[in-house]
């Protein structure tokens, strides 16, 4: 038996070498990390249990026979994150550049059924070369089986990528369907087709860095939610986003206690909006003092920056963020930021985490860029997302809500289970000048000093709509509250919201405008 366990551990070596030393140096040569490296920063300490490591692929062709390296170039296993189960795969550069092939699918697809089946998050580390040149359309396959997992899996599992190496081709496409995509600069990139057809189809001259990486993709088209100055940053951030989020749609989000007791209002609230109803301020600093100290943790951080998103607790329960920031565009609703909010709100409702809706919104931005670009249909993102989410809902008027912004902000009509505005609000259909030139078009026109009559007019309509009062007249506004109180309140009315079960007409399934 002995010498039986011996020639298993000796086998176990050989297999965890991956490709070999060279290429390990290769590797770290590149700034990058082995997947086994990559897995001990991710995971609790000791607790990786690895599947498949003895799998080899079974292709013979363009000499392949002679390089069948143990784990086919994906370590795949289970393990845990603060204590929690995990799913995770690995891809291993060092074996045939990470290349995607038929048992290297395989193992991916066997590991995220068996997240599907104990309810855990899935986390795909991604440094590959794409399809496995040499098995063709076996590769492909491969990828379909995962695409289609990942689709099934969607709303039901968490499921996350990093992705820390190239990421080419149709591989690009099992990312885009994960809830989470994280990059790391210098080493990362993506893209449907890289530099060399770029420039072969559309003569233009472009970088790896600059077509696909992180920077731009955290940017410009926002596919990635997360951009990292460098791996283990990226391991400890994936760590923190999972302490925020349930294993599975039928779990609830880690509860941390927390002491509210000695807590007082934060007066400081109160001195927050300018006077001047034009001048910015910045929202975030209203986020940090409503969630618990240091608890908010950002999402598309750098993406389309007039609306924020991400998670915080409050009294140590998870919640999701979703505020205009009158820093970025005076706040306004773009298509970009509205792509943004509904992607993050239908996260938050699938996976039970309630949403605080912090709204400071002048209404959607205009122009034919935005017009021809689609707003409608991307605007509508935000509005359905909002309706159709069944969790806890919290809005808080700071400022302006005005015009089709005012309704999609999760507003009582769609079913906002309890939205509150500060004495600040301005609730109306649109703004007091552009409101006064259109109803008292000819009172001014007709005015000798048509300045004055315009000012005049502007104040009138402000001093009467621009206000929360009517809004809550109607009901549409539970409570006009001193911004001091507001994280008292939100404790308070988030505990409440516990209990609440809310559901949607049984269907197949929606159509979102996508
Ligand atoms: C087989 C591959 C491979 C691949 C890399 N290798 N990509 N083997 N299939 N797709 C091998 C290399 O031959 C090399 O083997 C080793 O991995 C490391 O690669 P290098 O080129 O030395 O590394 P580097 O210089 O870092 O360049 C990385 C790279 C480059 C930019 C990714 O390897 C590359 O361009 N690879 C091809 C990418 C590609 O076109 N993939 C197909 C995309 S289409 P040795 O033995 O020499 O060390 C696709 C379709 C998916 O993926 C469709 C899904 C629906």
């Amino acid at each position: 038996m002995s010498r039986k366990i011996e020639e298993l551990k000796k086998i176990k070596k050989i297999a965890k070498l991956g490709g070999g030393e060279d290429k390990i140096k290769s590797q770290h040569e590149k700034g990058k990390l082995t997947a086994r490296e990559r897995i001990d920063l991710l995971l609790d300490k000791g607790s990786f249990e690895e599947f498949d490591l003895f799998v080899r692929h079974q292709s013979t062709d363009f000499g392949l026979d002679k390089q069948r390296f143990y784990t086919d170039g994906v370590v795949t296993g289970t393990g845990k994150i603060h204590g929690r189960t995990v799913c995770i795969f690995s891809q291993d550069f060092t074996i045939l550049g990470g290349s995607l092939a038929e048992y290297h699918a395989k193992k991916i697809c066997k590991i995220m059924d068996l997240a599907m089946k104990i309810g855990a998050p899935v986390i795909g580390i991604n440094d590959s070369g794409g399809a496995r040149i040499q098995e063709g359309v076996v590769s492909l396959g491969g990828y379909a089986d995962i695409f289609l997992r990942n689709t099934l899996a969607s709303g039901v599992i968490p499921q996350i990528s990093a992705i820390v190496g190239p990421c080419a081709g149709g591989a690009v496409y099992s990312p885009a369907i994960t809830d989470f995509v994280y990059m790391v600069d210098g080493t990362s990139y993506m893209f449907v087709t890289g530099p060399n057809v770029v420039k072969t189809v559309t003569n233009e001259d472009v970088s790896f860095e600059e077509l696909g990486g992180a920077k731009t993709h955290s940017e410009k088209s926002g596919v990635s939610h997360f951009r990292m100055k460098n791996e283990i940053e990226c391991y400890e951030s994936i760590r923190k986003l999972i302490s925020y989020i349930p294993s599975n749609n039928m779990d609830e989000a880690p509860v941390f206690s927390f002491d509210t007791s000695g807590e007082s209002d934060d007066e400081t609230l109160n001195d927050i909006i300018p006077e001047n109803p034009n001048k910015p301020y910045d929202m975030k600093l209203i986020i940090s003092k409503l969630v618990d100290e240091g608890s908010f943790y950002e999402v598309h951080e750098n993406y389309a920056q007039n609306i924020i998103v991400g998670f915080a607790r409050i009294a140590g329960r998870s919640i999701g963020v979703v505020a205009n920031q009158p820093m970025v565009l005076a706040g306004v609703l773009c298509l970009n930021s509205s792509i943004k909010g509904a992607r993050f709100v239908r996260f938050c409702d699938a996976f039970n985490i309630p949403l605080l809706v912090l709204e400071d919104v002048p209404g959607f931005l205009p122009g034919t860029d935005q017009e021809w670009r689609g707003v409608i249909r991307h605007g509508a993102k935000l509005l359905y997302a909002f309706c159709e989410a069944t969790v806890p809902k919290i809005t808080v008027i700071t400022r302006k809500a005005y015009g089709g912004a005012y309704d999609v902000m999760n507003s009582k009509h769609v079913r906002g289970d309890v939205n509150l505005a500060w004495p600040s609000a301005e609730i109306a259909v649109m703004g007091a000048k552009g409101a006064a030139e259109i109803i008292f078009k000819k009172e001014i026109s007709s005015a000798e000093d048509k300045e004055a009559k315009l000012k005049e007019k502007t104040e009138e309509f402000t001093e009467k709509f621009a206000n929360p009062y009517l809004a809550a007249e109607r009901g549409f506004i539970d409570d006009i509250i001193e911004p001091g109180t507001t994280r008292r309140k939100l404790i308070k009315f988030f505990e409440i919201l516990e209990t609440k079960v809310d559901s949607n007409p049984k269907k197949k399934h929606g159509n979102i405008p996508l």
